[in-house]
């Protein structure tokens, strides 16, 4: 099933990037405009031409630094995300064409920080029409995004696919024009790893670096460098050999995962993280809630807890029911609930950080989960782990 792949093919790869990469951009390319493949329900801009006994893979392309371009190949800071189509990004790798047979869809070419809700929301759907509907089309599905946010939206498609199929999510941190750009490598480990059986039931994972992280846990660690996204605590669950996926442990998913079908569901209602820090006052809440904020998340200072005077902000809020879960702004470590549930008070966001409590938090108010559902949901696991 794989390519006989090798460290040469895999820095092949990586060379094509850099090096076709100026071209890619001034040349018309010759996309293959055929209808979609294997279904109606997506609009697939490239599909490469079916290898029988190959696996089928989705490609929903959003935009990021892995299909960003700058003038300069020095240049891995001030470049432009999302300046590549999908068609480019598959074209610049035909080893994944020995690999996986491939239909590419564009959701968006934007940033990672221009990703909004409804493209979370829409991609969630297509990933479970794709998957997990009866008559599946498609045998993977590998998301291509901007690093910033990927692992929000991860964490919500791993909260929100319905089955045991492989869901990768990829990203790079140098543009397509940087030499030895890092996405040409990462986006074959990627399609390698979503196609293989040894990836199922172990939820949407996250290939960066020659590395695989579940997505529960796994958060970008370092703004500028190509080893960046980890699970402290929790580490890896594989890591790439010759592009070939290896597990360290049979498939296993996280402790408190819980998973929820967001079918029906068309929108995610606003919810503000607030950072705290020495003095802060988020007296800005009250004009959150005017604006429409249903919740908030608070990046605490250390194991969740804010300034004083936040808290006295924030008090009013919870009195008006509007949930607010404490989270770390450390990004590692727990929020611990208190042994008894108490009305009033901060949800406890357990080991989520800021941003996947953030996601957490809008999916269980779209699915129009009471505070008191919402708090078990964060708090019941841990609570009944602890005491
Ligand atoms: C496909 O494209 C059409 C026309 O742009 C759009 O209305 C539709 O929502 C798209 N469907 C998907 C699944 O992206
Ligand atoms: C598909 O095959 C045709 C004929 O061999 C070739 O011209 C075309 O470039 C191929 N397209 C892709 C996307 O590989
Ligand atoms: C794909 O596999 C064929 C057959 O093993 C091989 O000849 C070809 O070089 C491979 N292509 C790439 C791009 O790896
Ligand atoms: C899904 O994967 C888990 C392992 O993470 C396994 O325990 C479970 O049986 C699988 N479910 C199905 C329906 O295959
Ligand atoms: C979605 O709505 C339909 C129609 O009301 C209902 O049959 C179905 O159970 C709902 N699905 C979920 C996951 O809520
Ligand atoms: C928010 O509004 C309530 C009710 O009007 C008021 O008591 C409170 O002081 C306001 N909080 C802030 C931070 O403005
Ligand atoms: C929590 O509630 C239980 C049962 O209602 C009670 O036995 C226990 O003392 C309470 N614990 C605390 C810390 O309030």
């Amino acid at each position: 099933m794989f390519a006989k792949a090798s460290l040469a093919a895999v820095a092949a790869a990586s060379l094509l990037g850099s090096a076709a990469a100026a071209p890619l951009l001034a040349t018309t390319l010759q996309l293959d405009k055929r209808d979609p493949v294997y279904s109606p329900d997506f609009n697939i801009t490239y599909s490469s031409n079916h290898s029988e006994g190959l696996p089928r893979t989705l490609i929903m392309a959003t935009g990021g630094t892995i299909a960003g371009a700058s003038a300069s190949a020095t240049d891995s800071t001030n470049y432009r995300a999302g300046s590549i189509g999908v068609a480019a990004l598959v074209e610049a790798v035909p080893q994944l064409l020995n690999v996986s047979n491939i239909d590419g869809m564009q959701v968006s070419n934007v940033g990672s920080g221009s990703i909004t809700d409804e493209i979370v929301i829409t991609m969630s759907k297509l990933a479970n029409k794709a998957l997990c509907s009866e008559d599946a089309p498609y045998d993977a599905v590998v998301v291509t995004h901007g690093t910033d946010t990927l692992e929000e939206t991860a964490f919500t498609l791993d909260a929100t696919l319905t089955c045991n199929k492989t869901l990768v999510v990829v990203g790079a941190m140098r543009p397509a024009t940087a030499i030895s750009a890092d996405g040409p490598a990462n986006l074959l480990e990627a399609v390698t790893t979503a196609v293989s059986p040894a990836s199922h039931g172990r939820g949407v994972l996250i290939t960066l670096n020659d590395r695989i992280c579940q997505a529960m846990y796994c958060a970008k660690t370092h703004s500028n460098y190509l080893d960046t996204f980890k699970a402290y605590e929790q580490g890896f669950v594989g890591a790439l050999l010759s592009t070939k996926p290896f597990f360290w442990y049979p498939p296993s998913q996280p402790t408190f995962k819980t998973v929820y079908d967001i079918a029906n569901v068309t929108e995610f209602p606003r919810v503000d993280v607030l950072y705290s820090h020495q003095e802060a006052t988020f007296d800005g809440v009250n004009a959150s809630v005017a604006n429409g904020a249903k919740g908030f998340v608070g990046a605490g200072t250390g194991a969740g807890s804010l300034s004083p005077f936040a808290s006295a902000n924030l008090a009013y809020v919870i009195q008006q029911g509007i949930p607010v879960v404490a989270s770390t702004k450390i990004n590692n470590g727990a929020v611990v609930p208190s042994q008894n549930a108490t009305e009033g008070s901060y949800i406890s966001s357990a080991f989520l950080n800021p941003v996947k409590s953030r996601r957490l938090l809008q999916i269980l108010l779209a699915l129009g989960k009471s505070t008191d559902e919402i708090r078990d949901a964060f708090e019941e696991p841990l609570r009944g782990y602890l005491y």
